[in-house]
């Protein structure tokens, strides 16, 4: 049998306040681990799922149809089948080892497709750029079968940074330079959203003058704030007119979780993808911490007890590890 190859792939904030399904970025921690092997039969299979949270245990299919990691894992090697690097006989063996809970809105499917993806490229030789777009599409096209078609969680997660995705037909995907100081800090409560639910809730309107005019503003804002390094403008663009004051009844306490980060000192604050985690963005791990502590006291005040992660951007993407 061959050897496994092991792929580590960060959780993603998807979003990142007004960029709805345009903007991302990958974070340090968590992340998650698919580990692969060729097969002598030709298809792929997850023998292997581990979860890191009780109440997840069983929950995701093991059926590679119906799992991001199998499906972004069989689109890779069609690719590398039509390209001829593989031959039609070639299969691949996945096991799956989450360490981000379900439903989370830290790019947990996403990050899953993500790591299948490299290690299956990985396993036939590397032949794939990670901004191939055919790579990413195949993590796409997987993510689309369980929550819709978006990459804002898949691209930073392979890429890692910040990922803006200018167009999706064709596929345009900038990578972005996250500033040297930022920290996000991510709160993800005991609680769940279902990404299809929350992408249903969504208006398919706005008034141009009073939220559209306004919102594009601060996706410049946010853009500008990247590529000035300015932590304090890219802060204050985290002002979502369209989609936060929808999703936001959906989170328990969500205006009191957003309430505490800024007033502890974050430059901004939003839902993290389509939650229920939120994000507060800051310039040290230290007020990182503290701005977590807030967060999940103002959780813990509706009930929910969570999970934080204060951490730097993470610039890698999806990496192969020991
Ligand atoms: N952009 C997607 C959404 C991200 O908000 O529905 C899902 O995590």
């Amino acid at each position: 049998m061959s050897e496994w190859i092991r792929v580590f792939a960060p959780a993603s904030v998807a979003n990142v306040g007004p960029g709805f399904d345009v903007l991302g970025f990958a974070v340090s921690r968590p992340g998650d681990i698919v580990e692969v092997r060729k097969r002598r039969t030709p298809g792929v299979v997850i023998t292997d799922i581990r979860y890191i949270r009780k109440q997840d245990i069983g929950k995701l299919p093991q059926n590679p149809k119906k799992n991001t990691a199998g499906v972004a894992a069989r689109n890779v090697l069609t690719t590398l089948q039509e390209r001829g690097v593989v031959d039609d006989q070639s299969g691949v063996e996945i096991k799956l080892r989450k360490s981000m809970p379900l439903g989370s809105g830290l790019g947990s499917s996403g990050a899953s497709a993500v790591g299948a993806a490299w290690a299956v490229n990985l396993l036939f030789g590397g032949t794939m750029a990670k901004h191939d777009p055919d790579l990413i599409l195949a993590c796409v096209k997987a993510e689309a079968t369980l929550s819709g078609f978006h990459a804002d969680n898949v691209a930073p997660s392979m890429l890692g940074g910040f990922v803006l995705i200018r167009s999706y037909e064709p596929l345009d995907i900038i990578p972005l330079d996250a500033p040297e100081n930022m920290v996000s800090v991510v709160v993800n409560p005991e609680y769940k959203v279902s990404t299809r639910m929350a992408r249903a809730a969504l208006p398919s309107h706005a008034p141009l003058k009073e939220v559209v005019v306004p919102h594009y503003a601060n996706v410049a804002g946010l853009i500008a704030g990247i590529l000035k390094k300015d932590l304090l403008l890219l802060g204050r663009s985290i002002d979502d007119k369209i989609v936060e004051p929808v999703r936001a009844p959906l989170i328990p306490g969500f205006y009191d979780v957003k309430d505490a980060a800024l007033s502890h000192g974050a430059f901004g604050c939003s839902i993290s993808g389509s939650g229920p985690s939120v994000f507060a963005i800051t310039d040290s791990l230290e007020r990182g911490e503290v701005i977590g502590r807030a967060m999940a006291k103002a959780f813990e005040k509706h009930s929910l007890q969570s999970k934080t992660y204060v951490s730097h951007v993470n610039r890698e993407g999806a990496k192969r590890v020991d």
